[in-house]
């Protein structure tokens, strides 16, 4: 499969997304979170991941603004936290996260978590938001089988992402194929497993053939699964090497190696855990 950094996944609604984005989970508001927006966007990146929680969607839009890149070309993700779910605050909430970001639209709106007793109105909002243009596309994260199966029961507008934490060591593969069969493309977080395991031996193996990292082998890994990548850094010499990952195929062989490394092993706190928790505060 060939990419680019520029490639783009079509969804549902036929809109595109870049296969590849950067993350800013954890990046600091202000200057380090516009310097990684800028290095990014320098870089070639056209896909920024943010949400109102990671309090960064000011900077992301100042970011974004200040680079010259027209925002048509840019594709933006934010998502409504768990407090703000529900039919009327989640309008509001995207009011105010696009009042942020400075802008009049984002590409992709995601309920951040499946928050029990709330998600199917927040859906409703998003399908509001969606025929007002305030969001271009709308999706799910850290939904699990048993999410969707509920939200497709009621609605007949289907998430065009799920995104949720993949990487080798957590391959969800049944939930990547429930979501592939039903036109929903799947989006990781923490691919490279959040800096934790990047000393792996048998990543660190494979990437030596390639002559590539550890993180490289993870990000590549997921896109020939065909799943979006959204790494996080606010170095600029590691968001440069995370998106120099199209000069190279993984081959089949070292596909099935990874494959087989699945430990169901998350590295999202068992609290927070959306397949054995309903819980979120
Ligand atoms: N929907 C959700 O619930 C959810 C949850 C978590 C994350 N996300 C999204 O997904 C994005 C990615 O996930 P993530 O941030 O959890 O994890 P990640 O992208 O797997 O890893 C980020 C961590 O790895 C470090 N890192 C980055 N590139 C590296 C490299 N080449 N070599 C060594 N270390 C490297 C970063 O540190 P430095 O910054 O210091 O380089 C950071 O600590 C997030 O930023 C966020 O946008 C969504």
């Amino acid at each position: 499969m060939k990419y680019n950094l520029k490639s783009t996944a079509v969804l549902n609604n036929k809109t595109t997304m870049p296969w590849f984005g950067l993350g800013t989970f954890l990046s600091e508001a202000g200057k380090i979170t516009q310097d990684a927006v800028r290095w990014a966007l320098t870089a070639g990146y056209r896909h920024i991941d943010t949400a109102r929680i990671y309090n960064n969607e000011e900077d992301v839009g100042q970011a974004i603004k200040e680079s010259g890149v027209p925002r048509e070309e840019i594709f933006v993700t934010t998502k409504v936290w768990n407090d703000d779910q529900g039919y009327e605050s989640t309008l509001r909430a995207c009011d105010e996260s696009l009042e942020r970001l400075k802008m009049d639209y984002v590409d992709l709106y995601l309920i951040h978590w499946p928050v029990p007793g709330l998600r199917n109105e927040t859906w409703r909002a998003l399908i509001k938001l969606q025929e007002k243009g305030k969001a271009r596309a709308i999706g799910v994260s850290n939904f699990m089988i048993r999410h969707l199966d509920e939200l497709l029961a009621q609605t007949d507008v289907v998430p065009v992402v799920n995104q949720v934490e993949i990487s080798p060591f957590i391959q969800r593969c049944a939930l990547v194929e429930y979501c592939k069969k039903r036109g929903i493309v799947v989006e990781s977080y923490s691919t490279m497993s959040r800096g934790k395991r990047l000393s792996d031996e048998r990543m660190v193996a494979i990437g030596k053939k390639y002559g590539k990292t550890a993180a490289q082998v993870m990000l590549r890994w997921a896109l020939q699964n065909e799943i979006v990548v959204i790494p996080k850094s606010v170095r600029k010499e590691r968001i440069i090497e995370n998106a120099d990952i199209f000069d190279f195929e993984i081959s089949a062989a070292d596909m099935a190696a990874i494959n087989a490394v699945d430990e169901n092993c998350s590295i999202t706190p068992a609290s927070w855990d959306p397949e054995t928790s309903d819980k979120w505060k």
